[in-house]
């Protein structure tokens, strides 16, 4: 059984006793729900992998409360502290070399020599983290493979019964996971697009690499192709929608055709969810992840889904498009 909390003080007070005792609790972040454990703990860290299914080698992002407990754990150089200095706490994982003795288990890095780290900005995490002390290792809170939970029912669709708590607190407010940004090397090298864009975190290091294109041989795991994938067929860039698809709209509908006749406004409710009516790219990094759960649960076979500009978080929304995409070419 998963029990579900509201996240007040009894609901954080629950999950800082099961973190504790060496346990897993789904946790609320500014960007989706986190599968938290005790990153000190071999044990705990093996419930997480254990609970997504997801493969050993592909490692975990460690939470802690602030900057200094980052630079207990990792070399934070000049860039590093530039960037810590700006986004955090906020949706930014800095991966970085580890200090010697640091006290995270090896699990957590896949044995790696590098950590991923992140300070977050929600108020129930840092709660958590407060009163727990220890870093928190908390990958996306979904069965590996599958979309990313940005809210309670998706976070239980994935891993009821696997974990003990779920700390419940609605849609998260970015909607897309962390911008992870690699400075272990020589070159900043961007990993993966999430709640920064890149282009603030250009202006505050100057230029990154992009390593995020999706690839077969991935440099970091997390560029694997599958991931992020629903179980309905996606068709991006659709210009008009047939009788048999659901339809993820962005902006205004007006001119969106059902082909063979009819006007896509008039669908079926449960078959259509607009990503943000005014065109707003940052309302519709938030309900990205959760407008694709319900339609995926509305048993139509594809979804179509309206172009999104690709600039600022859009950069993000159309990468999770285009990987759910190819996971389904691929797979
Ligand atoms: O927004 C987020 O980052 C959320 C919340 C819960 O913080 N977490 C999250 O974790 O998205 P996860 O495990 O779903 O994605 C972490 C990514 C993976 O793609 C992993 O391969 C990569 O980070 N990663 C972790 N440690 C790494 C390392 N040392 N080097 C390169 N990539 C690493
Ligand atoms: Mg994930």
């Amino acid at each position: 059984m998963s029990r579900m909390i509201a996240a007040n003080a009894g609901g954080i007070a629950a999950a800082v006793d099961l973190l504790r005792e060496g346990q897993c609790v789904a946790l609320p972040s500014e960007t989706v729900y986190g599968l938290a454990a005790d990153a000190r703990d071999p044990t705990a860290i093996a419930r997480i992998y254990e609970a997504k299914g997801r493969p050993g080698h592909n490692p975990l992002i460690v939470h802690v409360a602030s900057l200094e407990k980052a630079a207990a754990l990792i070399e934070l150089d000049a860039r590093a502290q530039a960037l810590a200095g700006r986004f955090w706490p906020g949706p930014l994982t800095i991966v970085a070399r580890m200090k010697p003795d640091n006290g995270i288990a090896p699990s957590v890095t896949a044995g790696l020599a590098t950590l991923a780290v992140r300070v977050p900005r929600h108020p129930v995490f840092r709660a958590v983290l407060d009163a727990c002390g220890f870093p928190l290792a908390a990958p996306s809170a979904n069965a590996s493979g599958t979309l990313s939970a940005t809210s309670p029912q998706i976070v239980l669709s994935g891993l009821s019964g696997k974990i003990p708590l779920v700390v419940a607190d609605g849609i998260t407010e970015k909607g897309v996971e962390s911008t992870i940004i690699d400075l272990s090397g020589e070159t900043p090298a961007l990993l993966r697009h999430g709640g920064v864009p890149r282009e603030l975190i250009e202006a505050a290091i100057g230029t990154v690499e992009d390593h995020t294109k999706p690839t077969v041989a991935p440099k970091s795991p997390g560029q694997l192709l599958r991931h992020y994938a629903p179980r309905a067929r996606l068709r991006l860039n659709a210009v008009d929608v047939t009788a048999d698809e659901a339809l993820l709209a962005f902006g205004s509908l007006k001119f969106m055709g059902v082909q063979g006749g009819g006007w896509a406004k008039d669908l079926p409710a449960t078959r259509l969810k607009n990503l943000s009516e005014s065109g707003d790219l940052d309302e519709a990094a938030h309900h990205l992840f959760a407008h694709l759960y319900a339609l995926d649960q509305s048993g139509a076979a594809a979804i179509a889904v309206m172009p999104i500009p690709d600039t600022g978080i859009g950069v993000a929304i159309n990468d999770r498009l285009r990987r759910a995409c190819q996971a389904q070419e691929t797979a």
